[in-house]
């Protein structure tokens, strides 16, 4: 590949220090548990050691071993852009060159709330803190202390992050691993938690109706991404606005991965359907570590100091991160390449697709927009159940075959890929050449 026009010509400095994914493992197992620092990036359910990635550039990224890599993961989803887009790089150094953090509120994390209630209509105000987790977390407290309601359903193969009470059915990391819930949590923490199949409306109906009068919240991604990519079925989402309506619960929508990444806004407003909460991450904080959640004023209002429901956060609204954020959620509102990701999303879907359907194989490709799953089973994915019939030992195989033609996806059955706006057309047919390869 043109490692020039990728950006990487410095790559002999790199190169001169002697670095190798395979001995930076070794050496990060005697220090970090497992190896790593979130367990997908360990390769267990694919085999084999993880790569190190020193830069990236675009839709490009540079291994320890000087491999460069087509990376459709994209660090999980924060980077609709691509890697090191000169004005977000721009913005941190900026930023960062004007104190990395106070402790104190910033002018930028006001601009950085309005604009964000400016692309999402309904959010009337936000609560900035550092991560998916933590958003959801308050979003979970914040729908109890506002109802006086304890009870939360959530869906099969849902992650909402590693917050306590939602370890139970998740997707992501845990599923990988195969751990239905997590070690750690009392049973007390998860009491109050009911799960149901996604797009399953009937089973959401049989738990509220046994439940009406308790039930705080219905917390869902409304496009899941944590089972791989499952779009809710047409419908759904307005069935839950009208049953939360009817018992009083809220309904959150987890956009820690949908947010701005379908649109210049929440999936949620794409739809015209109305949370009464929203949780973002990822892309809002452009590659830095940022999360927020958002939403009605009078819900909002119950948050700490104006009400009862506390939360706070030394790094909350970082003024580096906001920077970073800012400059990536204006550049999507102001480019929106959203169309041109659909189409190239559009066209590496239906080209996998058709060639599987002609040669009957067991794989195919479930796209929404720019974000994709490659499932190993013909028949399409609706929730969890189906999603655990696919063949994950050929998804590894797969797996491995494109990372030697240099392709990074996420390491898993069980994620969404993502193309950005810094893939091209030429990106897109290697992916396409590298998968028809790969599944001969
Ligand atoms: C839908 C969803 N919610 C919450 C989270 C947690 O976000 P974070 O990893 O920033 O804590 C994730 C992370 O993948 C996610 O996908």
């Amino acid at each position: 590949m043109n490692r020039e026009k990728a950006g990487f010509n410095d790559f002999t400095t790199l190169n001169e220090l002697h670095m190798n994914s395979k001995e930076l493992f070794a050496r990060a197992c005697k220090v970090i548990p497992g190896g790593v620092n979130s367990p997908v990036r360990a390769f267990n359910s694919v085999g084999g050691d993880p790569v190190y990635i020193v830069k990236g550039n675009g839709s490009r990224m540079q291994t320890a071993d000087g491999v460069e890599l087509i990376d459709f993961c994209g660090s999980w989803g924060p980077l609709p852009l691509g890697h090191a887009r000169p004005e977000v790089v721009e913005a941190i150094k900026q930023a960062a060159s004007d104190g990395t953090s106070f402790g104190t509120n910033t002018p930028r994390e006001v601009e950085f709330a309005e604009l964000i209630c400016e692309l999402v209509p309904y959010i009337d105000m936000v609560r900035l803190v550092s991560s998916g987790t933590e958003a959801v977390m308050t979003a979970l407290r914040l729908a109890r202390g506002y109802t006086g309601r304890n009870k939360i359903l959530k869906f099969e193969g849902g992650y909402h992050g590693h917050t306590d009470c939602l370890l139970v059915s998740a997707g992501s990391g845990l599923l990988t691993a195969g751990i239905s819930s997590s070690a750690g949590v009392p049973d007390s923490m998860t009491a109050d938690i009911f799960v149901a199949p996604y797009n399953d409306i009937d089973a959401v109906r049989q738990i509220v109706s046994e439940n009406a009068n308790d039930l705080a919240a219905i917390i869902m991604e409304p496009v899941a991404g944590n089972m791989g990519l499952v779009p809710s079925k047409p419908g759904f989402l307005e069935e839950l606005r009208q049953i939360s309506d009817d018992c009083g619960a809220l309904l959150i929508f987890d956009e820690v991965i949908n947010g701005f990444r379908l649109g210049p806004t929440t999936y949620g407003n794409m739809c015209d359907v109305t949370p009464d909460l929203t949780t973002l991450g990822k892309i809002i904080g452009g590659g830095m570590p940022i999360g927020a959640l958002g939403g009605r004023k009078d819900i909002m209002e119950s948050l700490a100091p104006l009400g009862a429901v506390y939360q706070a956060g030394t790094l909350s609204g970082n003024p580096v991160a906001v920077a970073a954020g800012m400059t990536t959620l204006k550049i999507l509102r102001d480019e929106n390449p959203y169309p041109e990701m659909a189409r190239l999303g559009k066209k590496l879907a239906d080209s996998v697709n058709s060639h599987c359907a002609e040669k009957n194989i067991d794989m195919h490709i479930a796209q929404l927009g720019g974000v994709f799953t490659p499932f190993f089973r013909k028949e399409e994915i609706k929730n969890l159940e189906d999603a655990k019939c696919c063949d994950t030992k050929q998804h590894a195989k797969f797996f491995h075959s494109m990372l030697k033609s240099g392709i990074y996806l996420p390491p898993s059955q069980f994620e969404a890929a993502f193309v950005s706006a810094a893939h091209t057309e030429e990106d897109i047919n290697i992916f396409v050449e590298k998968t028809l390869l790969a599944l001969q």
